[in-house]
């Protein structure tokens, strides 16, 4: 649905950007099953990514493509050797930034969001926030569909002259949508985290998936502000314009407090691969088949024994909660905000 204005817009941000080719998981090697596994793997799509990039000769589509793939090579890195963060913040974030540069990406994505309970889950649970976000863009790109479609209704049937240059409703449903679309994004940050500080729990992500200058989206609405949505947003005309995925719309006045921790690991250590030794899964461009390494084969045919006695495995090492996921975040916000700039250009 992203226009190809879009996809060169970002490729150019991409391209900009140097060191995105450095832009991994951001989890620490020896964090993982395997460390030397692991850092090797990452070393091989942090090489190829560089070497793809060289060989797009500046094409814009080409670098972004060259970013998705890398990105899932960096997933099929986790599957492999270090299965045991996969619910961690740092991952949740890292799939948080695919779905932010690569606008081919599409669910599902392997362990994301970590499901509920997970062990070593992230504090506030970013896959679903950023699964709500998502889920509002598409269901706002329908919903500024129906406007622009009704609009081209309005002028073939000159019957009802009433409707016609009704320049006002018209921008009135569009901007409908897109407070709608705001909220609901916004919203999951606050509902979903309400310990954790909106900034962190991705309260700015709908700054990156509704880009408020996106031609296509938002022809009727040169001067959209989400401020403006205060006076006309309502729960019950975002359900009926089809935003359902949520509960809340609360308005830009009108936030619950803040949460004030930070994101950290809870809920004990992950001591086998979640998904069994062999994981499978597809993007539109690829279908890969990972096998995990780093643990005892035969303890994995029996979980619950094996993870009687995994717990003083040094080939499985705690997650402590640390300060990087924040520092993970606040990158991901830079690779964004240039994307978001370039667009804008
Ligand atoms: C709550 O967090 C949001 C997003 O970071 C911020 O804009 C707002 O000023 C904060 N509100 C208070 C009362 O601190
Ligand atoms: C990983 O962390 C480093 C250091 O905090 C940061 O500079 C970088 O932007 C992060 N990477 C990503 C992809 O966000």
């Amino acid at each position: 649905m992203l226009s190809t204005k879009f996809l060169f817009a970002s490729a150019a941000a991409l391209a900009a950007l140097s060191g995105l080719a450095n832009a991994q998981t951001n989890i620490t090697d020896h964090d993982c099953a395997s460390a030397s596994e692991y850092s090797k793997c990452n070393r091989n799509v942090a090489d190829r990514w560089s070497s793809c990039v060289r060989d797009c000769r500046g094409d814009g589509n080409c670098i972004v493509d060259c970013g998705c793939d890398s990105h899932q090579k960096y997933i099929n890195c986790m599957a492999e050797s270090c299965w045991n963060q996969v619910y961690s913040c740092k991952y949740q974030l890292f799939v948080q930034q695919y779905f932010a540069i690569c606008p081919r990406a599409r669910e599902p994505i392997p362990f994301w969001p970590a499901p509920d309970n997970a062990p070593n889950r992230c504090s506030c649970d970013l896959g679903k926030v950023t699964q709500t976000t998502l889920s509002s863009r598409n269901q706002q790109i329908k919903c500024m569909k129906d406007v622009t479609d009704h609009i081209r209704d309005d002028i073939s049937s000159i019957t009802d002259l009433s409707n016609i240059g009704n320049g006002l409703d018209i921008a009135n449903r569009a901007s409908d949508c897109a407070c709608c679309g705001a909220s609901a994004s916004i919203s999951a940050a606050w509902d979903i985290c309400p310990h954790t500080k909106p900034t962190l729990a991705g309260a700015d992500m709908w700054n990156l998936f509704f880009p408020t200058d996106l031609p296509n989206l938002y022809t009727s609405l040169p001067n959209w502000a989400w401020s403006s949505c205060d006076a006309t947003l309502q729960e019950s005309t975002c359900k009926n314009l089809g935003f359902t995925d949520t509960d809340k719309f609360y308005k830009p006045g009108d936030y619950p407090s803040n949460g004030t921790s930070t994101l950290y690991e809870v809920g004990g250590r992950v001591t086998a691969p979640p998904s069994g030794t062999v994981l499978t899964w597809s993007q539109a461009s690829a279908t890969y088949t990972v096998t995990a390494t780093g643990y005892d084969r035969k303890a994995v045919a029996s979980q619950s024994e094996y993870r009687a006695t995994a717990t003083d495995d040094e080939a499985f090492p705690s997650q402590t909660s640390d300060g990087a996921a924040a520092s993970l975040r606040a990158g991901v916000g830079a690779v964004v905000g240039a994307v978001v700039a370039v667009v804008m250009l």
